[in-house]
């Protein structure tokens, strides 16, 4: 496992982090405690020191699992949770602000959930444009990391528009944006401008919810509690979250072209190689695809040591992206 320094924070993290929304429970399916625990202690075995959660995956399961898992392990790891939208599912649609009582309560849960004193990073969880622009969640968050109950803050966010909005508060040290073959918009627009103000960059839905894995046919049916079911289409939140946006029959379409420029092998396989062409940005701090099996999990480390694409790959992607894909991208962008 190769580690990458986390912008401002200054701390090393690996390159490949686990992402956790599969470990709630609800939006992917059954994960067992035991299967959760055992992707856990594998990925941390295997280097991974980053892990990605939200206080709603599962509300609170996925940071109750962490929590029993850090209690487990005598590694180093680095957890980052997210809040925000608790309110949104709770009460059915945005607050008219978020006061100071909620982040209280949010951060508070989260520190329980998890088992720590200090939340290592927490971040604004895809929270409307206009609630960034006026600037209010960032102070708040301000104030809980004076207290010490957090040590950094940063934002998960829909759009370019909300990361640079993000960047300009000077307390902001990482975006989580969805970046993948199918969503290279982020490449140009948004990357070099977090090199420059040295913020921490990690790479959600890298695999476009398993689509560049290259595993699903056409016509695939998911089961009725998956997001890639009922969110296929937007109808449950932003259809960027599944599979990056792209509708699902198309995407399929777009891989096998992606898979004739990869030329993935039984060494290595088509998830390496996508979660490989978002590593060789390295604006980039951590990848972090989701598992719901330990094997995925392991198979996906393993990016971290195959050789970068190669230049001419690159160019190819872009190109299929830039005449292709881009025109089907859905969602706020
Ligand atoms: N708004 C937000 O802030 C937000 C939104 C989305 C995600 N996230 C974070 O980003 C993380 C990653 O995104 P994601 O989980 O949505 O999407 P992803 O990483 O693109 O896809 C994960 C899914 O791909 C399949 N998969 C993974 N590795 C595989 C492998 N090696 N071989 C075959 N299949 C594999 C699994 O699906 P199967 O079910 O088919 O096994 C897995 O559940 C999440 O876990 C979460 O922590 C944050």
């Amino acid at each position: 496992m190769k580690y990458r320094i986390f912008g401002k924070t200054g701390v090393k993290i690996s390159e490949i982090g686990l992402g956790t929304w599969q470990l709630g429970g609800s939006d992917w399916g059954d994960v067992s405690e035991k299967d959760a625990l055992a992707i856990l202690h594998k990925s941390v075995e295997m280097g991974v020191n980053f892990i990605d959660t939200a206080d709603v995956y599962g509300m609170g399961r996925s940071e109750r699992l962490i929590g029993k898992f850090l209690k487990e392990t005598k590694e180093t790891v680095y957890v980052a949770t997210k809040l925000g939208r608790r309110e949104w599912i709770e009460n059915k649609g945005w607050p008219a602000k978020f006061t100071e009582k909620m982040v209280e309560r949010d951060v508070v849960d989260s520190l329980k959930n998890l088992g720590v004193e200090s939340i290592f990073l927490q971040q604004w969880h895809c929270i409307p444009t206009e609630m960034l622009k006026n600037g209010e969640p960032f102070e708040l968050l301000e104030k809980f990391k004076k207290k010490g109950l957090i040590q950094h803050w940063g934002c998960s966010i829909e759009s370019i528009e909300e990361g640079l909005i993000c960047m300009e508060h000077p307390g902001c040290e990482s975006l989580q944006v969805i970046y993948n073959i199918f969503r290279q918009k982020v490449s140009g627009h948004l990357l070099p401008v977090a090199k420059q103000k040295n913020i921490g960059i990690l790479a959600r839905v890298p695999l476009a919810s398993g689509l560049l894995t290259g595993k699903f046919k056409k016509g695939h049916k998911f089961p009725e509690k998956d997001h890639r079911n009922y969110n296929a289409d937007g109808t449950a939140f932003n259809v960027g979250e599944t599979f990056a946006g792209v509708p699902f029959d198309k995407g399929i379409e777009f891989v096998e072209k992606i898979k004739e420029i990869l030329k993935p092998s039984q060494e290595i396989p088509m998830a390496q190689m996508a979660l490989r062409w978002i590593l060789d940005h390295d604006e980039v701090s951590s990848v972090i695809p989701g598992a719901t099996k330990i094997e995925q999990a392991i198979s996906n480390i393993k990016a971290s040591s195959i050789p970068s694409l190669s230049h001419s790959v690159h160019t190819q992607l872009e190109q299929l992206y830039k005449t292709e894909i881009e025109p089907y991208i859905r969602g706020k962008y």
